[in-house]
């Protein structure tokens, strides 16, 4: 039985992983702001679960939400999910964005590092576990607009490969998982299209599997994994004429 710790469980993929989970057993720590759409959840689950809530850039109420969470499963946790994130277009030259950008930046990065922090000590001494990282298609190449999320999801992918070879050791593995398009709240009001867009149960699915093998980065869905690396390959000169007008996401405070 997998005793599984989840942020950004209140919503989209982290619910829907918390539900692939939990189908199959799991006891899952379930973190997120929203107390009562982390209850309505846990409530609908098979099995008896713990949920924190807690924002992730309060590093000290994290770490004290992983303790009890690792006490709680007796000193052993076999994955730790840090998807919880945010999305908002941001633009250099508008004062007004630093602080959205800080806001990206500390939610989608340093929260994902404060998240895995705590558990690696019980996890190094049971010499197996998995960290999964979530990071994104938009991190694989700058977006016009999208400066702060492509940055963090960028930096999500190097941070991970990192942590994985300083990791591997110690018996403790590293996920990275890069979505494409999913059906969640953060993609509801996107004003562009979305190819390849998947319901959020489907990427659960493959994410799960992804985990379980302990694959060190996958694109889901696949058709986007060619996308990104087409995407790495081409030139910057051919990046630029295609990407330069690409539709931006909205800005907005978060
Ligand atoms: N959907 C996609 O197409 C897509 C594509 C690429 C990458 N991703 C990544 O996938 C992850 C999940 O996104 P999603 O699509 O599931 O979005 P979502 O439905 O908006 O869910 C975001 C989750 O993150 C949590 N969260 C946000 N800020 C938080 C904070 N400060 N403290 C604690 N929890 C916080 C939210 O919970 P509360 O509001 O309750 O705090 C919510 O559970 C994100 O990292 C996102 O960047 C998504």
């Amino acid at each position: 039985m997998d005793r599984v710790f989840i942020t950004g469980a209140s919503s989209g993929l982290g619910r829907a992983l918390a539900q692939q989970y939990a189908a199959r057993g799991a006891t899952l720590g379930l973190l997120g702001r929203r107390e009562d759409a982390l209850r309505e959840l846990a409530g609908s689950l098979p099995g008896a679960h713990r949920c924190y809530a807690v924002d992730v850039r309060d590093r000290p109420a994290l770490h004290a939400a992983a303790q009890d969470f690792i006490a709680f499963c007796q000193g052993r946790v076999d994955v730790v999910v840090a998807s919880a994130g945010i999305s908002a277009g941001t633009l250099t030259d508008h004062g007004e964005d630093y602080d959205v950008f800080k806001a990206i930046v500390d939610t989608n990065l340093l929260a994902t590092v404060a998240t895995f922090e705590p558990f690696i000590a019980s996890m190094r001494a049971a010499g197996s576990g998995r960290l999964v990282g979530i990071a994104s298609v938009a991190g694989v190449r700058g977006l016009p607009g999208a400066g702060a999320y492509s940055a963090s999801k960028s930096a999500v992918v190097t941070y991970c490969e990192s942590l994985r070879l300083e990791l591997a050791a110690q018996g403790i593995q590293v996920v990275t998982i890069a979505p494409g398009y999913i059906k969640t709240a953060m993609t509801a009001h996107n004003p562009y299209s979305m190819p390849f867009l998947m319901e959020a149960d489907a990427f659960a699915k493959r994410a799960q599997a992804a985990i379980s093998r302990g694959a060190s980065y996958t694109v889901i869905p696949w058709q986007m994994g060619v996308v990104a690396k087409l995407m790495r390959l081409l030139p910057n000169a051919v990046y630029d004429r295609l990407a330069r007008n690409a539709p931006r996401k909205p800005r907005k405070a978060v």
